[in-house]
């Protein structure tokens, strides 16, 4: 497939927009500064804290598991079977994820939950991270998928 060119001039921080690659939903999300807070603290939580398994580019292999720290782009594909999360940001509480949520991603399916780097909970079905799609900025506004 061809890789996709997107503008992000208008996602603004908190906002997630989905694009499609490869027939595929991928996710770009502006995480703010509190979402990135949130991840050194999962990190005892999840299975793959510093994603030593090969679900993202060696560029992407880092705490954010991005380039840009704000800036998430992920697959929107569950790594157990298939299904797509829902996003579930952190905006006060959310019902059913429990008091100590702190936002990420949650699937439908059989319950697998994310953090806002795509990074599995332990204990889930899902066994790996969310891969990270091979990507590039071209300017501050214009990102290249593929
Ligand atoms: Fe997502 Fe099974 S497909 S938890």
């Amino acid at each position: 497939g061809a890789p996709v060119e997107v503008d992000i001039s208008k996602l603004e921080p908190g906002q997630m927009m989905t694009v499609e690659w490869r027939g595929k939903p991928v996710w770009i999300i502006n995480r703010t500064k509190d979402m990135l807070e949130t991840l050194p603290k999962l990190d005892e939580a999840v299975s793959d804290p510093k994603s030593d398994k090969v679900q993202q580019p060696e560029y992407c292999k880092n705490e954010t598991r991005s380039i840009k720290p704000e800036l998430l782009v992920a697959v929107g594909i569950c790594t157990h079977l298939g299904c797509s999360p829902s996003s579930k940001f952190k905006h006060g509480a959310e019902e059913g994820m429990g008091a100590d949520w702190l936002g990420g991603f949650l699937c439908p399916c059989h319950g697998s939950t994310f953090d806002l780097a795509g990074r599995v909970f332990k204990n889930k079905p899902a066994p790996d991270n969310l891969v990270i799609p091979p990507h590039m900025y071209l300017s501050d506004t214009r990102l290249i998928i593929g």
